[in-house]
């Protein structure tokens, strides 16, 4: 299994240029399964979690043709309206095909996801707003099947439906399906994810009549059928946070390119808050540390609050920053995996409930740790950036489902990864 092996206490400088966003792309892909004619992406980030969901569309009889960060999906002759349990307990956004399955074929089979690393996630909100569209949804040995066979035209109804709780995923699967329901949809408490809104975007380039996303209500009216269109994914607000920490720990320079500030404020508001500087324009975003950074609370909620996917990060800046910081978990119940490897490391963190008590130290010492999902394990890669010595990073396939080319972008900041087996 690989592992990457990093040699800390060089500061960064540099540029680096930012993916497409791994959230944005995946749900993207699945839309193409909405459209008659071929969908063309570009952007679309080389990482294990777009490569799994291309292999899973490609089961269902999309013709996938990929180049570089260019993908166009063809998914005029579908044949197969199932995702197994072996491709959604790898990758739980596989449940993203299950609204456009739905909604254009009117059946589909996805297995449920059950556990993961972070918690237990489930789907139910994605399952009661079928329902609510009309959708006859049976849960049976493990998998959902769900069926429009039995409505007029056999077509989703348009349908007003509440979230009890802001889901991205669950948001995104229903403003696919709603795309192509008889009548008009209304979605409450959705999620106001820039990736969200990136969706939107495409479908509504395909045809769709999408307004309101990136607020908390979005309205679709439906349509008879959508069709390809051309779309370039949003950059990775969470990878370029990622870097910018980096940045601000390791006490460099480092400008982002394909950044955009305007989907990152609440991160950007805490690293100046730690002392850092941050500067941008409308495409770069520039930060700046002399490494003394102070230490600051963080509570994750959703966009455009500070996000769950940059805890682990923080958490890892926070163990290195001067004074005692609460970082307060709201999303996820069980997102603190990272904390036991950073104690390994020299870091004093204290958990109770959902809080996580952290009191800077002076310096981390480089151990051998694992990763143990995607988030905490870049939070594991900024500490050993700045801890003394070497660490080693097992399990680093939850990295490579996430960041692109990460030992290499990072390396050319001047950082010594390596990569071994
Ligand atoms: C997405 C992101 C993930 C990010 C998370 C929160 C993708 C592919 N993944 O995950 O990187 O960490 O948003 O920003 O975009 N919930 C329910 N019932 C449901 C759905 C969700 O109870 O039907 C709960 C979840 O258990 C969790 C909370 O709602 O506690 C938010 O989860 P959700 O926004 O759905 O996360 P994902 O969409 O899976």
């Amino acid at each position: 299994m690989d592992k990457l092996i990093i040699e800390g206490g060089v500061p960064l400088h540099g540029e680096v240029v930012v993916s497409g966003a791994k959230n944005a792309a995946l749900p993207i892909l699945c839309a193409a399964l909405l459209a008659e004619t071929p969908l063309t992406l570009t952007g679309v980030p080389e990482l294990r979690d777009v490569s799994s969901t291309l292999t899973l569309l490609d089961t269902m009889g999309v013709k996938v043709v990929k180049e570089d960060d260019r993908v166009i999906l063809d998914a005029s002759d579908v044949a197969s309206f199932e995702a197994t349990y072996e491709m959604v307990k790898t990758m739980r956004a596989s449940i993203l095909v299950l609204g456009p399955l739905l909604a254009r074929f009117g059946t589909a089979r996805v297995s449920l996801p059950g556990g993961c690393a972070i918690g237990s996630r489930p789907v139910d909100l994605h399952i009661k707003g079928l329902q609510a569209m009309g959708a006859a949804m049976h849960i049976t040995h493990g998998y959902i099947q769900a069926s429009t066979l039995h409505l007029p035209n056999r077509r989703l109804q348009g349908a007003k439906y509440y979230m009890d709780l802001v889901t991205v995923t669950g948001t995104e699967n229903l403003m696919m399906a709603a795309a192509l329901a008889q009548g008009t949809t209304v979605l409450e408490n959705a999620a106001k994810e820039p990736e969200v809104v990136d969706l939107a975007e495409c479908l509504n380039k395909m045809g769709a009549k999408i307004s309101g996303a990136g607020t908390d209500t979005i309205t679709i009216e439906g349509v008879e059928r959508l069709t390809g269109a051309e779309h370039h994914i949003v950059c990775d607000r969470i990878e370029a946070g990622t870097y910018m920490v980096a940045a601000a720990m390791t006490g460099g320079e480092v400008t982002l390119k394909n950044a955009r500030a305007d989907l990152l404020e609440a991160v950007i508001e805490k690293l100046r808050e730690a002392g850092a500087q941050v500067s941008n324009d409308a495409d770069s975003i520039t930060v700046k540390s002399n490494g003394q950074l102070k230490a600051i609370n963080i509570r994750t909620a959703p966009h455009p609050a500070f996000p769950t996917d940059m805890q682990a990060q923080f958490m890892a800046m926070n163990t290195v920053a001067d004074g005692v910081s609460t970082v307060v978990e709201t999303i996820f119940e069980n997102r603190f995996m990272h904390v036991q490897e950073l104690q390994r490391m020299g870091a004093n963190i204290e958990i109770q409930g959902n809080t996580a008590l952290v009191k800077g130290v002076p310096a981390l010492e480089g151990a051998s740790v694992m990763a143990t999902d995607l988030r905490a394990s870049a939070g594991l890669v900024l500490a050993g950036l700045v801890a003394d010595g070497e660490t080693v990073i097992d399990r680093i396939y939850h990295l490579d489902r996430g960041y692109e080319r990460l030992e290499e972008k990072l390396n050319r900041l001047g950082a010594k990864v390596r990569r071994s087996n």
